[in-house]
């Protein structure tokens, strides 16, 4: 039965009606429609609108299909959307009781007030799932405090670091993800049930009972807005797109990692696949997936944006096109930040690789500028007789450890014995001392300030 076949003749074209529904898609949100109904019909009876006895045949009703929708008894179909399957089981089992619960409420505050708790829980589950990434990067983290890599700029070798600072700098990005869906999820705990069709209404409904009742923080203040809001699904989709975005930096690094060519990471059979032709290949398909997962997000994203730019206040049908993409990304954005933290802990180092890279190519020519510059030289100057030592070290085909403390005296006069020993990969790595700097001593704390950090959440 359609909610509104009353003013209609003929009943809606076969066709038109698959096109029309969203049941298909929206059956996804029955728990938090069964919710919303019971803090409306609740409010519905402690506001004198409906009786006592009503009160008790709805309440009952909708746990007993609750229960059944779980247990599997009760299957979902055979209607338009999500609201009318509950409604026309409720008014089938409990009769004209069953048809009161729609008083002082429209689909148009049902179905924003069922969505908003519908993400209000998925921000919920998602934070969950992102602390376990930030608790596998940090046992990445410690790992990597024994161990020394180059940190690159440009993707060239740069300056080289204590490993534990790649991983920290993950950290430091899911934690700001972290508080943006705390954040967020405040925003989201705003309550438009009681906005009617657009208007209000004329009951006399307590809003602020309804939206205490369904743990949101208070009432929507404009009916328009309330009706037609769709920010917060915007905002969840943004929010995921940055986990995305974050995630897939992470994907990035360990995929060039664990080439042969860089070859730090060695990533475990169980999390590598092979291919059909090669027998050598050992393939990153989890990182690249996920990678690639990244566009889907942002699709969704732009999809929800585009959606609502033009829509005229109140509520259009255009925005039942806001969910599909939402309970997508969803799924998707939880199972990736699951399999990377997954993944993390199936990555082992190749620590002489690791370490063998970061004295390799220059990477210690900062310091060698730095020590002149300690010893008076302006920085400027130091910079260009480094870059004259690490010319002739290009052409005699050696590296700045392979020089002795006399080579470097032809250079300039200020380098002492003691050079040969600032130019070792760990010695520079250690040399980084300031604050939120790559030396292991910085690192350590770096890790003690994200565990503490994290706790809050
Ligand atoms: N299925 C609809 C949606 O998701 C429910 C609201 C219908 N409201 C209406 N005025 N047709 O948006």
């Amino acid at each position: 039965m359609k909610l509104w076949e009353g003013r209609f003749d003929k009943p809606v074209a076969k066709s038109l009606e698959e096109f029309n529904d969203s049941l298909p898609f929206d059956r996804e949100l029955w728990r938090a429609d069964i919710c919303g109904s019971q803090a409306h019909a609740l409010m519905l009876y402690n506001c004198g609108i409906i009786s006592e006895q009503d009160y008790n045949l709805i309440a009952e009703g909708l746990g007993g299909i609750a229960e059944d929708i779980s247990s599997g008894s009760l299957e979902i179909g055979g209607a338009e959307d999500i609201h009318s399957f509950i409604e026309n089981i409720l008014t089938e089992r409990i009769g004209e009781a069953g048809k009161k619960l729609h008083t002082a409420r429209s689909r148009n505050d049902q179905v924003a007030t069922d969505f908003r708790i519908y993400v209000f829980f998925a921000y919920k589950t998602l934070g969950e799932k992102v602390k376990t990434l930030i608790n596998s990067l940090l046992v990445k983290a410690k790992e990597g405090l024994k161990l020394i890599m180059p940190g690159y700029t440009h993707l060239r070798k740069a300056q080289p670091i204590c490993a534990g600072h790649f991983f920290n700098a993950y950290s430091e990005m899911f934690l700001r993800d972290l508080e943006r869906l705390a954040q967020s999820e405040e925003r989201v705990a705003v309550c438009p049930l009681g906005s009617g069709a657009l208007a209000g209404t004329s009951y006399p409904i307590d809003r602020f009972m309804t939206a205490e009742q369904l743990g949101f923080i208070k009432p929507c203040e404009n009916s328009l807005d309330g009706v037609s809001d769709r920010d917060f699904a915007a905002e969840y989709l943004f929010d995921c797109s940055l986990i995305m975005a974050h995630l897939s930096r992470l994907c990035e690094d360990i995929i060039l990692y664990s080439t042969e060519e860089f070859g730090y990471f060695d990533i475990s059979d169980e999390y590598s696949t092979g291919s059909s032709i090669m027998p050598q290949k050992k393939n990153p398909d989890i990182p690249e997936l996920i990678r690639g997962k990244t566009g889907r997000i942002y699709g969704h994203l732009m999809g929800i944006l585009t959606t609502v730019k033009g829509i005229p206040l109140a509520y259009n049908k255009d925005l039942q096109e806001d969910k599909e993409g939402l309970f997508d990304a969803r799924k998707q954005v939880e199972s990736c930040v699951f399999v990377m933290s997954e993944l993390l802990l199936n990555i082992s180092f190749k620590k002489e690789n690791m370490f063998k890279a970061a004295g390799g190519e220059f990477c210690c020519a900062t310091d060698v500028a730095d020590y002149l510059a300690k010893k008076g030289m302006p920085f400027r100057t130091a910079h260009s007789v480094t870059g004259k030592i690490v010319r002739s070290c290009i052409e005699k085909n050696i590296t700045l450890q392979d020089m002795t403390a006399d080579d470097y005296r032809t250079f300039s006069e200020l380098f002492g014995a003691d050079i040969v020993d600032k130019v070792k990969a760990e010695n520079c790595a250690a040399a980084r001392t300031s604050y939120g700097g790559a030396s292991p001593e910085r690192v350590r704390e770096n890790i003690k300030s994200i565990k503490k950090r994290l706790k809050k959440f």
